[in-house]
């Protein structure tokens, strides 16, 4: 099925879609993205991912899309076009096309933001048996640049991450940096300790996630103990349960780091409970 997607205020077919090969994005990585899920059609922690693009907007000088008060009806708009149950929407900003190739930012007076918004359907993504099982990581060393608070489009490092952990036999790496782990490549990472969940304390190393958020506030909601704090790989190793977060997996449980198991080597109850609890609460407050 073709989808439609949304250009600089246009609801086109994905095969009539257009940008500028003088995109900032395509040629600089200047871009900012957000992937919002959908459960039931509705989409979850919206406001978080709006106030998160908002942010790294601002942090790079970004100039807003034109549309940007247009941002959740746009939402809503492509997923009832394309009929989506459980899944995605991808938003990507960018500085714009100037029509050249150039350094310099462009003036924002003549050089609008692009905006690009597309669903992705995952039919089954809240009952996915992956969850069941848990995931395997391997640790890399976190090379990407310093400003991870932000969420560019620069993910060419993520990337290769992700393939070296295929290519270990693994699903995912966690990246360390100095010796602690920041996150994963596109989630953040916490262990669990004799009951207590430790997750790298926010700063700029590592991306604010808005699953990170919530899950956070359920666990401190349910009397559960949260250190947020750096932790090593070894810690992680020697932890009962370990597992990630993010908004196209939720909370996802890892069995095994660096070809060490986790605990049982099985999905831990605390991963297992926030999991649950993250999907019913958000359910209830998808818009
Ligand atoms: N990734 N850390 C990184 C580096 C990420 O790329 C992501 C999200 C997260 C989790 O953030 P959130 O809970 O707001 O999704 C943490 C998205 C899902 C992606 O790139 O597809």
């Amino acid at each position: 099925m073709t989808r439609t997607v949304y250009v600089n205020g246009e609801y086109l077919p994905e095969t009539e879609a257009k940008v500028s090969i003088f995109d900032r994005a395509f040629l600089m990585a200047d871009g900012v993205y957000e992937v919002t899920s959908v459960l039931g059609g509705k989409l979850i922690d919206f406001d978080g991912h709006l106030a998160r693009l908002e942010r790294s907007l601002t942090e790079l000088d970004m100039p807003k899309p034109k549309a940007f008060d247009e941002l959740l009806d746009i939402h809503r708009k492509l997923v009832e076009l394309n009929g989506i149950d459980e899944g995605m929407v991808y938003l990507q900003v960018t500085r714009g096309a100037p029509g050249d190739r150039d350094f310099a930012f462009p003036d924002p007076e003549t050089c609008e933001a692009t905006l690009v918004l597309f669903t992705q359907n995952k039919p089954g993504l809240a009952e996915n048996p992956v969850a069941k099982t848990g995931i395997k990581v391997i640790s890399i060393e976190d090379i990407r640049w310093g400003r991870r608070d932000i969420k560019t489009v620069q993910l060419l490092y993520p990337s290769m991450g992700k393939m070296m952990a295929k290519k270990a036999g693994c699903d995912d790496a966690w990246l360390v940096e100095d010796g602690f782990v920041t996150e994963g490549t596109s989630n953040n990472a916490y262990i669990v300790k004799d009951g207590t969940i430790i997750t790298r304390n926010l700063g700029t190393d590592i991306l604010h996630g808005i699953t990170r958020a919530a899950v956070l506030r359920f666990a401190r909601e349910a009397q559960m103990k949260v250190e947020e704090r750096p932790f090593t790989i070894a810690e992680a190793q020697g932890a009962d349960e370990a597992f990630y977060t993010s908004a196209s997996a939720f909370v996802m449980p890892v069995v095994e780091i660096d070809g060490e198991s986790i605990g049982t080597g099985k999905p831990g109850d605390v991963a297992t409970r926030l999991r649950e609890i993250y999907l019913e609460e958000s359910r209830k407050a998808g818009v």
